[in-house]
């Protein structure tokens, strides 16, 4: 049996998709229902359905052989996972944005909102400006827009929510998409049954 992590919600959809398409009937398996667990015993896969940010622990620690996850998770959490395949859904950009006509005032620090902490510290210690970050879980565009912070980092899409609130891209940190992760013993005693997966993926996902 293979254990496989996967995100719940908007991302989610893509993904299922594309592992139904090659034989790893997810998407079936999660319509209508609230189960959070199921085992496909004929091809001996279980799924699982977690928040998009909890994918990277649940393979991790071992529950999960593997994952789908974003780039933007790996590069806050930076888990101890093998990254196997760029699996090219997903995609968008971890941005600095800010209101229209923003300018930059640099004898104060920067006050950054995010959930990306762990980026934004990085991003900022790498060009040398102080910032004071400000964590938030959501919402983030409201931060600048209400006044407690001068800029965001945040996973900008479409464009829709920074356009819709006045807010615009300055700084675009790296772009995101969605990954298959595998836990490391798992990749040692599952290797077959993994490498298995991915090949198929190769198969199907579609690089522009
Ligand atoms: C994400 C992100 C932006 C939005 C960007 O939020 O934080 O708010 O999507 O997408 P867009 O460029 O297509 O408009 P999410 O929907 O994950 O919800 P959140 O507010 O809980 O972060």
């Amino acid at each position: 049996m293979i254990n496989v992590a996967l995100p719940k919600g908007r991302l989610g959809e893509k993904v299922y998709a594309l592992l139904s398409s090659v034989g790893y009937d997810c998407k079936n398996y999660n319509q209508n229902s609230r189960k959070l667990i199921f085992r496909d015993n004929q091809n001996g896969v279980g799924y699982f359905w977690v928040k998009p940010s909890d994918v990277a622990a649940y393979v991790m620690l071992g529950a999960a052989d593997i994952g789908v996850v974003g780039k933007d998770v790996l590069e806050e959490m930076q888990p101890d996972v093998y990254e196997l395949l760029d699996l090219n859904v997903g995609k968008c950009k971890m941005c600095v944005a800010a209101k229209n006509g923003f300018s930059d005032d640099t004898t104060k620090p920067l006050r950054v909102a995010t959930k990306f902490t762990n980026c934004a510290k990085k991003y900022y210690q790498s060009i040398g400006r102080e910032t004071e970050i400000i964590k938030l879980n959501g919402s983030i565009e409201l931060a600048p827009i209400l006044g407690i912070s001068d800029v965001i980092v945040d996973i900008v899409e479409t464009g829709t929510t920074l356009k819709e609130n006045d807010l615009k891209v300055y700084e675009t940190v790296f772009n995101v998409s969605t990954r298959l992760v595998a836990n490391k013993a798992a990749y040692k005693f599952k290797k077959q049954e993994i490498l298995t997966l991915v090949e198929k993926l190769k198969g199907v996902i579609k690089y522009d």
